[in-house]
């Protein structure tokens, strides 16, 4: 039988260009590049597992199946969305069309030279799934239980809690990846087993200044904050280029470090939900977590290396 990996977030429209420098105040440049494309953290992480569950787009679906639930705006965007899930095989039954608003969108910037991406977000249809859209039993609706859990922070705060809670009581593996980052109240810590974050989330949870260089000592006390309040199974702080630092409470940890060369490297947007996205299957497939988080760093840096948050996402034949 094959297991269930539960996305449940955003859906975006990704309006892209790409510029050699961003416009100073009251300045007009001419871009490089625009396109639209599906994103969406929510939707790109759940392409992401469904590729790095299968070694091509044409593998079977034996293994592990990948169920989005979000929501989606009554506009044009909101079918292309949905069909972007369908072609990667997603099951995209629990995403809802909500009536009188628009779907997500992100305005995105890439730097031409860094590879670097700003982005601004409008929630429209994915600040409409609410609490309200999960009962208490939830979870128990499926047969089987789903596996794990995969949650982020462009839908409603008070949703996502209300998932932890109901997925730690049901026993459901899961990762919070608290991007755009929000303040998380102390108690639900410990309803969390992997929080995957980056620097400027690990500063805004934290309250503090964090940029970690190779400074070991910085980013362990920083990991250490989070384990004091609670995350069960590992924190796991993401750097770019400089990779990642994991520590769990069973006193697994250490760096990973990937293996890119700068010059090859096109577009870094959607490498975050590459990297969680491939966790969620190696945790799935029953690997520990430093092997997860190597499966990880591998499809981030093929992300990196291809253009589009969505599309760049590499399928398992390619990181192996
Ligand atoms: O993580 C990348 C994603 O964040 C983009 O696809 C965009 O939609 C933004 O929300
Ligand atoms: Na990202």
């Amino acid at each position: 039988i094959p297991r269930t990996i539960l996305v449940i977030g955003s859906l975006n429209i990704d309006l892209t260009t790409r510029t050699r420098r961003l416009p100073n105040p009251g300045e007009t440049i001419a871009a490089q590049t625009f396109s639209t494309a599906p994103g969406g953290k929510g939707a790109n992480q759940a392409v992401a597992c469904c590729r790095l569950a299968r070694a091509s787009s044409d593998a079977p679906l034996d293994n592990i199946l990948v169920k989005m639930v979000g929501a989606v705006g009554d506009d044009e965007f909101g079918g292309r969305l949905k069909d972007a899930l369908r072609q990667n095989r997603i099951d995209v039954e629990g995403v809802v069309v909500k009536g009188g608003v628009s779907s997500g969108v992100a305005v995105i910037i890439v730097d031409e030279d860094t590879a670097e991406n700003r982005i601004l977000y409008t929630a429209g249809a994915n600040e409409a799934l609410t609490a309200q859209d999960f009962p208490e039993n939830f979870f128990s609706s499926f047969t089987p239980l789903p596996s794990f859990l995969v949650l982020q922070l462009e839908t409603p705060l008070q949703t996502v809690l209300h998932l932890l809670t109901l997925a730690s009581n049901a026993g459901v593996e899961t990762v919070l990846n608290p991007a755009p980052a929000r303040h998380i109240p102390l108690q639900f810590y410990s309803k969390i087993d992997h929080l995957i974050l980056n620097e400027s989330e690990a500063a805004y949870l934290t309250g503090e200044e964090v940029t970690f260089l190779d400074d070991d000592d910085g980013v362990k006390l920083t990991i250490d904050r989070f384990l004091e309040r609670g995350v069960k199974r590992s924190v796991v702080i993401t750097m770019g280029a400089r990779g990642c630092y994991f520590k769990s409470p069973d006193r697994q940890e250490g760096w990973i470090r990937p293996e890119v060369r700068a010059q090859d490297v096109v577009d870094t947007t959607g490498a975050g939900d590459a990297f969680v996205g491939a966790f969620a299957v190696a945790r799935v497939e029953g690997n520990d977590v430093g092997q997860s988080l190597n499966f990880a760093t591998r499809a981030a840096s093929i992300k990196v290396q291809n253009m589009g948050a969505q599309a760049g996402i590499p399928w398992r034949g390619e990181v192996q």
